[in-house]
């Protein structure tokens, strides 16, 4: 089943083409990384798939549902963490899930709770919850960014590069927390990067975008299959972003 299809969607701001007539699509229990250099997109691809600015021309539907025409329940079951997630820094991590976790409406308090403890633990950050959130590190961050997102219990997590910054232990912690995500919660990806390595290890699905267009879309076998050739990963990758 399709989580997730884009439609010929375009978006210009200030009258400059940002994105290009884009389209694809990411079905149920996929890990597809959304890959492009600085500037390619990638962000406002990912706040028009959240409905945080419109498309100007196309469609997007989220579980079927037209993220335009009805926002919120195309978006019921997405957690997001779109750029760097902001955090009131001189709270706990504990208290800021806790915060959001009130955005929960029809939930009452005591399975609020019990959700922030279940997040924390999930990434890990039960022992530092208590600990203020301007004491955390860049990896402890990113990973309170997708507690918060994990918060409405989402079957599809669009995550904007999540791993900017991380070093390989955390990379590869990052890399064991979307795995178990993935396994536990059958929960869907999309994922953004402007590094192919970083997500290399993880995606069944690979987008490719530069300048607002999609250069190449495949799965990881044809992906491989390409490498298999004989071509260098870095080289493919700069000839799919020529
Ligand atoms: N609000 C805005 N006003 C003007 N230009 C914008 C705005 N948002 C995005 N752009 C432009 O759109 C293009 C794509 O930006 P976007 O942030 O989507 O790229 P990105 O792929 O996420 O890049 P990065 O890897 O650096 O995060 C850039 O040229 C950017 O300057
Ligand atoms: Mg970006």
């Amino acid at each position: 089943m399709e989580k997730m299809i884009v439609e010929n969607v375009s978006k210009s701001i200030n009258r400059r083409k940002i994105i290009d007539k884009v389209s694809f699509q990411v079905v149920e229990g996929d890990i597809c990384g959304f890959i492009g250099p600085n500037g390619a997109g990638k962000t406002t691809m990912m706040k028009m798939l959240t409905g945080l600015i419109q498309p100007d021309e196309g469609k997007i539907l989220i579980n079927q549902t037209n993220v335009s025409r009805n926002r919120e329940m195309a978006l019921k079951e997405v957690g997001a963490m779109i750029e760097t997630p902001v955090f009131f820094e001189h709270m706990s991590g504990r208290k800021n899930l806790q915060n959001l976790a009130r955005l929960n409406i029809g939930m009452s308090r005591k399975k609020q709770l019990k959700k922030v403890e279940e997040v924390l633990e999930i990434v890990g950050l039960t022992n530092r919850g208590n600990d203020k959130v301007k004491t955390y590190s860049l990896g402890m961050k990113q990973r309170l960014g997708i507690a918060q997102a994990l918060l409405n219990n989402p079957s599809i997590l669009i995550l904007d590069e999540p791993t900017n910054g991380l070093d390989p232990l955390g990379m590869k912690e990052f890399r064991e927390l979307i795995r178990t995500l993935k396994e536990e919660f059958n929960i869907t990806f999309f994922i953004s990067s402007h590094l192919l390595d970083e997500l290399q290890k993880i995606c069944d699905k690979y987008i490719f975008i530069k300048e607002g267009s999609i250069k190449w879309a495949g799965d990881h076998h044809t992906f491989t299959e390409a490498l298999d050739k004989g071509k260098d990963l870095e080289d493919l990758f700069v000839e799919l972003m020529a």
